[in-house]
This record gives C-alpha cells, sequence and structure tokens, in this order.
C-alpha cells in the first residue's frame, strides 16, 4: 500500500478527489498527510474532518535553507511516505527533496505545459493568460515534478477547448472537472506500478 503526503496550498478540490479515489478503492493507497506552506488553508478542513494529520511547513519558519530541508525530509520519513502530490501547491519543492523522490513526485497542472506554466502561473492566472494569448485549446498536464517549476517528465495531457466568450470564471471550472477525472485516474496507475520511466520518458503499461 502506497503512501502518499499530499502537499497544497489553498482550496483541495484536487486532494479530495483523490481522497475518493481511494475510499472507493480505486486507489490502493493511503493519504497519510497533508502538508501546507499556509497556517490554516481550506484543504486542512477536509483534511481534519477525514482525520489526516496536517503540518504547516514554510521555509520562514527555518533559520536556514538545510535545516528546512531536512524538517520536510524527516516529517515524511516519518510516515514512511513514497508518493508526493502537489495539489494546487504553490512553492518550489527544494532540490535535495525532489533528489530523494525523484519520479515520486506528481504535480497537476491547469494547462497544457510547457505553456502557460511556471513561476507566478497558478489559479486564476493561467486561465487568464490563456485566454488573452488567444490559444483555442488548454487543458491538464500531470508531470513527474524536477526542480524547477511546472517541469519534469509528463505523465498525462488532456485537451480542454477555450469557447468564444470564454472568462477565466467559465473556463477555470470546465478545466477543474477534468482534473478532478484525471489525477485520481493517474494515482491510481502509479500506485499499482503501470506508470514508468525509461529514459526520461513517461511509459504507461498496459
Ligand atoms: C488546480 O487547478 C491545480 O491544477 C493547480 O492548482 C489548483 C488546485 O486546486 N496546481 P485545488 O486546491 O485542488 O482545488
Amino acid at each position: 500500500m502506497r503512501k502518499i503526503a499530499v502537499f497544497a496550498s489553498g482550496r483541495g478540490s484536487n486532494f479530495e478527489a483523490v481522497l475518493k479515489g481511494i475510499k472507493s478503492g480505486k486507489i490502493a493507497a493511503e493519504i497519510v498527510c497533508v502538508i501546507s506552506d499556509h497556517a490554516r488553508p481550506p484543504v486542512f478542513d477536509i483534511a481534519r474532518k477525514n482525520r489526516i494529520p496536517t503540518h504547516w511547513v514554510n521555509r520562514k519558519q527555518f533559520s536556514d535553507a538545510a535545516d528546512y530541508v531536512g524538517f520536510l525530509l524527516n516529517l515524511l520519513a516519518s510516515y514512511e511516505v513514497d508518493l508526493i502530490l502537489l495539489a494546487g501547491y504553490l512553492k518550489l519543492i527544494p532540490a535535495p527533496v525532489v533528489e530523494r523522490f525523484r519520479y515520486s513526485i506528481i504535480n497537476i497542472h491547469p494547462a497544457l505545459l510547457p505553456n502557460f506554466g511556471g513561476k507566478g502561473f497558478y489559479g486564476e492566472r493561467v486561465h487568464r493568460a490563456v485566454i488573452e494569448s488567444g490559444v483555442k485549446v488548454t487543458g491538464v498536464t500531470i508531470h513527474f515534478v524536477d526542480e524547477h517549476y511546472d517541469r519534469g517528465a509528463v505523465i498525462v495531457q488532456e485537451q480542454v477547448p477555450v469557447l468564444e466568450g470564454d472568462t477565466p470564471e467559465t473556463l477555470a471550472p470546465r478545466v477543474l472537472t477534468v482534473e478532478h477525472r484525471l489525477l485520481p485516474e493517474v494515482v491510481g496507475a502509479y500506485c499499482a506500478g503501470r506508470i514508468n520511466v525509461i529514459n526520461g520518458k513517461v511509459v504507461w503499461e498496459k
């Protein structure tokens, strides 16, 4: 049984979608903790209702980067975490944590990377940039995390059409609906050992 740590900064709807997948038996895993850079994000309320431990961990709480990294690695080790899910987490994962969990950290992004990603591209800003650019298709990307924002081997992408007259408010929920279906599918496949990385590229086992 895989042990998952979810990192999230806000609402937590993707965390909830994965939790639902676990409860329904579609994902062979357990979410052992939720970690946030914010003190009281809404995602913590969902976690607490489900008796999942929450931890507020922010770089600013530590005098230096090594302490911060050491704390994070110890925390993850204490839960025997073997998969980290970034579900609306706004901070960069420190390089030593990426190194320790290479190809075991998964992020979800509400656009088709490598476009509309990187530092500062989160939430409504992503959808606004998509609409302003005039592209006709956006979507969802789920990928392994490397040392950079919104980079790393792509696991899956799905398109969502941008409709005439779309605003960030009308586009965001259509993208989110896809996220809520796709993320539990990916986590389920990962936990079943059906997602492999060969020469830096993701290969799905049929
Ligand atoms: C999602 O759109 C996800 O793609 C992005 O942040 C948002 C998080 O939403 N990384 P939620 O907190 O899961 O509701």
